[in-house]
Parts: structure tokens; sequence; C-alpha cells
């Protein structure tokens, strides 16, 4: 029932009063007060006024099972999806759901986590009720090999996503999301495979929304979209955005079974190209220029008269002030 009188707040940008939505309801004004208090409960900013009734304030910022189903928008990605207020890491859970019943583009979103991962073995920080963590299941009929690419076009999709916004976003090699020289965006792209065939593939989105402080280890290095714009952002909305980007650009990666037809796109959001750049890789540490992307998705290097191509690794950047990131 509290969602049913919620929908009728969103419908209502006036107050509306307790008798209304009891009889628009057919439940009492006592059970209208009740509901409204349980929505008050967990989260929903409704104002009540003797005499005129409920308002909801629309600057709530929710992340629920009913605001997912309400605000998602795209065909397939999301469709089925699972929310959860608490889980260790949402990669590892849609992990342990593919095991038997995930669908392609099954979505888990978690309000808190409380393993997140990182690339590389690292973790993930996560503030509780400011930042999106979900992972999105994909079932793709490509060869092992093309999940660099895969990766790389979640990025532009984000990327792309925020620049809608007004959000200056740039990508670094291979997938995270810079603004302003820092990291407001990490991706972590887990697959299970067998040599020729993908089973499922776990694309992990974790987005710094509306954090306002990071910790004297992170600050110089990472950023929020609030901390960016000044604004405080839905996080729902940003979901949505980022997802409609993601079916749209996923779509056509799969159709056109290659990543060539993206390369343009992609370099021309891409901070690297044409700066100095050091690479950890499995060839070792590589100084030199990040000249482009190859229709493979790897970053080309030239270092000392040679193109080296490096598929995975840690990439730092040197920026016009001199500083790395
Ligand atoms: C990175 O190191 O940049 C990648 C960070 C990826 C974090 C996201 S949050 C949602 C998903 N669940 C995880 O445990 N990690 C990813």
């Amino acid at each position: 029932m509290k969602y049913k009188i919620l929908e009728l707040l969103k419908q209502n940008t006036a107050y509306i009063s307790g008798e209304e939505i009891g009889k628009t309801l057919n439940i009492t004004r006592s059970a209208v007060w009740k509901n409204i208090s349980k929505l008050k409960e967990i989260g929903y900013n409704i104002d009540s006024v003797t005499n005129k009734g409920y308002m909801l304030n629309s600057s709530s910022d929710i992340l629920n099972e009913y605001e997912i189903k309400c605000a998602l928008k795209t065909k397939n990605i999301g469709k089925d999806f699972q929310f959860l207020k608490e889980t260790d890491s949402t990669n590892e859970e849609a992990k342990r759901l593919s095991q038997s019943q995930t669908k392609n583009g099954f979505l888990i979103v978690a309000e808190n986590q409380t393993k997140g991962k990182g690339r590389l073995g690292n973790s993930w920080s996560h503030s509780y009720k400011a930042n999106l963590s979900f992972s999105i299941v994909l079932k793709p009929n490509f060869l092992p090999n093309d999940i660099t690419s895969l990766t790389l076009i979640t990025g532009m999709a984000i990327c792309k996503a925020f620049r809608k916004l007004g959000i200056s976003a740039f990508l670094k090699w291979p997938n995270d999301i810079i603004i302003n020289g820092k990291k407001a965006v990490g991706i972590l792209t887990e697959i299970s495979c067998e040599i020729e065939r993908i089973n499922y593939v776990i694309v992990g989105i974790g987005i710094n929304i509306n954090e306002k402080n990071f910790s004297e280890e992170l600050k110089e290095k990472a950023t929020s979209l609030f901390i960016e714009t000044g604004k405080e952002f839905k996080r729902i909305d940003i979901l949505n955005s980022v997802l409609l980007e993601f079916e749209e650009i996923y779509g056509s990666f799969t159709e056109h079974g290659s990543f060539e037809p993206f390369l343009k796109e992609y370099e021309s959001l891409c901070l690297n190209i044409g700066k100095k750049i050091k690479a950890i890789s499995k060839q070792g540490t590589i100084y030199g220029t990040a000249s482009g992307v190859s229709d493979k998705g790897e970053l080309i290097i030239k270092s000392d008269d040679n193109n080296i191509s490096i598929v995975s690794g840690e990439v730092s950047v040197r920026l016009q002030d001199g500083r790395y990131i």
C-alpha cells in the first residue's frame, strides 16, 4: 500500500489531503498516516501540513526496488534485477546468481557493499547512500578475446551519459572515468569462460555520485559528480542514463562484432592519446607515448621507436601540470 500512496504523491506537485488519498485508495485516514510514516522511515522526504495534507519533496534520493522499477527506461538491460540493501560485492553476488539462473542483462544494485572489489586485486570503497554500485550480467556470443573491447565500450557508455548531463568526463585507458584529472568511476569486468565460449560476463560499475569528502588517502585521486559540479544527483537517474547509453552501445557492439567502428570515438574521449604515460603490464614497466588504440582495444605505446601494444595493466598519464594520474 505504501507504494500506491507514493505513486499518488509523485503524481501531485501540490499538497494532497489524507482524506483524498484515503478515498482514492479506499483506506482510512489512519492507514494513510501509518503508510506515510513507513515511507518517511525508508527515507522519503514527505512534508505533512495540518489542513493541507502531504507533499513529496522531489529531492529524495532513494534507491530501492520500487524506484529502480519506475526509473529504468531500458528495453533489456535491467529488465530483471535484484536490489540489495547490503552485499559483499555486487560482482560476487552476480557470480553466485549466475551459477544457476541469471538472464542476459540481469542487473544487481546494492545500497552498500562490504567488500567492494577493484581492478588488479584492489578494494573499492563505497559510501553508504552517496554512491552507486551495480553489476550487469551479460551472455554474449563473441569470443573471450573480445572482452577487452567490451570493457572499453562500457567506459564509453558512461562517459557519453555524463557528457549528456553536461559533465566533462574523459576515459583513461582501459576504462576509468576521469573528471578534472580525478577518477569518478571504476569498472571491473569479470568473465567465466571456456576456451572458445563465454559462459557469462559481469560488468561491475562503481560511480561516485554525491560523495562530499574522500579520505586523505583517496583525496588526491578520487572525485565525485557532486564535487565536480556542485550539484546533487539522484542516483536512480544516473543509473538510468548510464544503462540507456550502455544498452545502445552494447547492442551496436554485438551487432558489428568488432570494436573497429568505435575506435575513433573512443580515442576522442580518451585522455591518454598523445600523452606521455607509464604502463605497468605483463610486459613490464613501459614509458612512452600513447599513440592510439588498436581495433582489438589494446593501448598502443610508442617507446624508443617501437610500438608496444598492451591488453591490460595499470596506466598513469602525465598531465600538462606534470601530475601523473
Ligand atoms: C576499479 O578498480 O577501478 C574498479 C572498481 C569497480 C567497482 C565496482 S562497484 C560495483 C562492482 N562490485 C564490485 O565489487 N566492484 C564493482
